[in-house]
């Protein structure tokens, strides 16, 4: 294997980045961003992996979510606050349902840069590049704010800084404080069919907790219950920038990506002889890799021996995002090959991409049915081939949207003109993410109950 650096994918072909009308003012941005404090320590990645290879043994799960893209004009408290406060009620159900620790990994902080299948979009006769995600150009529709701006990138960083800082800040600050369960609820929320049954459990948490500490538990004594571990991720699109913020850990000498506590690979990206699987099969994190429908068994095989030779636990998290309708064909194959390699990475389910349709009115959206389906066919194949299925990837958001269609709230194509504000890919709402939660936890009970 030739050798690697942290700028050896620029020998490969890379898909997906843009190309700016000016390499120098490239290059000054990434030499600044080069000096720029890691945003992450290589000590957070190793216990991310330490938590993950708990979820490749069974004793753990993991729910990883956010938004599709981030945007530089959603800077403020609430929205972080808010999709910080549904995961941590999407994590109460799931770990009191099937008594399980759940691992939780925001798309945040970081998750500007998208793939896209075309270059270019026409509007009126007018063509210009598509929009690739806040770190590369703007969504706006002109000249001006489609042509990718380096500067971009220095703001990228600072908006994940100032997401990071909020995130640590809820997570270790009280907030995420169990005997607090009853304030993560959001107003909308709590006045749905799934705010009130979070309300009840909250009740009975409370009464656990109340119960406990009358018989002596020393609640002061137990940091899990006033602290959550929370851990950042995004999708390692844009190598300027993901190289640029490359560092190197002393302790272990290797190189780690200081961008996030772990990177993935996405979907259109990971040609095995690509410059994006060349890039992250160097850095220590925890690495995603997102498997289509075409994935082949070998193809799946290839990625794991580049990126994780040393079959390192922890290390690799699977996403499969298949599809409803393909996921129960398309997965097992894939279930089995590694299974036979004597592999064990983390399986995780997204049931969202590959779910993506066009409502009548024009709107990106998905159905709650089919998304609740995927990960029923996720769980069904797991069973089948004797694995682990081991988490779940969702685009959601914690605020009040009308993005995706269906549940308990009947969205239907005519509402979700009311609140739909992706410039991306349709979201769950704070709402849809609890009720899928619930629904998620029965099924994982009833798995969890077989075993
Ligand atoms: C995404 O996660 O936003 C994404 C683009 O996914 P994929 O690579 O699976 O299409
Ligand atoms: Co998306």
């Amino acid at each position: 294997m030739h050798a690697w650096s942290p700028s050896s994918w620029r020998q490969r072909t890379a898909l997906q980045l843009p190309s700016y009308p000016d390499p120098n003012a490239l290059k000054d941005v990434e030499t600044r961003l080069a000096a720029l404090p890691p945003l992450i320590f290589p000590g957070e990645i190793t216990q991310l992996k330490s938590r993950l290879a708990a979820v490749s043994r069974r004793q753990a799960f993991l729910l990883q979510g956010g938004d599709c893209a981030e945007s530089f004009d959603e800077l403020g408290q609430m929205p972080v606050e808010s999709t910080f406060r549904v995961m941590l009620q999407m994590a109460v159900v799931l770990t009191y349902a099937a008594a399980c620790p759940v691992i939780k990994v925001g798309r945040i902080a970081g998750q500007f840069a998208k793939p896209r299948s075309s270059e270019t979009e026409t509007q009126q006769g007018l063509t210009l590049p598509s929009y690739r995600g806040d770190i590369i150009n703007g969504a706006d529709f002109d000249v001006a704010a489609r042509t990718p701006d380096p500067q971009r990138l220095l703001t990228a960083y600072s908006h994940s800084a100032a997401t990071l800082n909020l995130l640590r800040a809820l997570a270790q600050g009280g907030f995420a404080d169990l005997h607090r369960v009853h304030g993560w609820t959001a107003d909308f929320v709590r006045r749905s069919p799934q705010g009130e049954r979070f309300e009840e459990l909250a009740d009975r948490i409370t009464e656990s907790l109340a119960f406990m500490e009358a018989c002596g538990f020393d609640a002061d004594k137990a940091p899990q219950l006033h602290a959550v571990e929370f851990y950042t991720s995004h999708e390692a699109l844009h190598l300027h920038y993901e190289q640029a913020l490359t560092r190197h850990d002393d302790g272990t000498g290797r190189a780690y990506g200081a961008s996030a506590h772990m990177l993935w690979l996405g979907e259109r990206t990971r040609a095995i002889d690509g410059a994006h699987v060349e890039f992250l099969r160097g850095i220590d994190n925890a690495v995603g890799v997102k498997l289509g429908p075409s994935a082949k068994p070998a193809d799946v095989l290839a990625l794991l021996d580049a990126l994780d030779p040393d079959q390192e636990p922890g290390r690799i998290v699977l996403i499969a995002r298949m599809g409803s309708e393909r996921v129960r064909e398309a997965l097992p194959p894939l279930l089995r090959a590694v299974r036979d390699a004597g592999r064990t990475p983390v399986w995780c389910c997204d049931p969202m991409h590959g779910n993506t349709v066009t409502a009548s009115n024009g709107y990106k959206t998905r159905d709650f049915a089919r998304v609740l389906d995927e990960v029923c066919g996720f769980f069904a194949a797991h069973e089948e081939a004797g694995t682990y299925p081991g988490g779940l990837h969702f685009e959601m958001t914690g605020q009040d949207v009308t993005e995706c269609r269906g549940g308990a709230q009947e969205l239907t194509d005519e509402s979700l003109a009311s609140r739909y504000r992706s410039a991306c890919d349709p979201r769950l709402n704070g709402s849809q993410s609890l009720e899928l939660a619930f629904l998620i936890a029965d099924v994982l009970k009833a798995a969890r109950q077989r075993r």
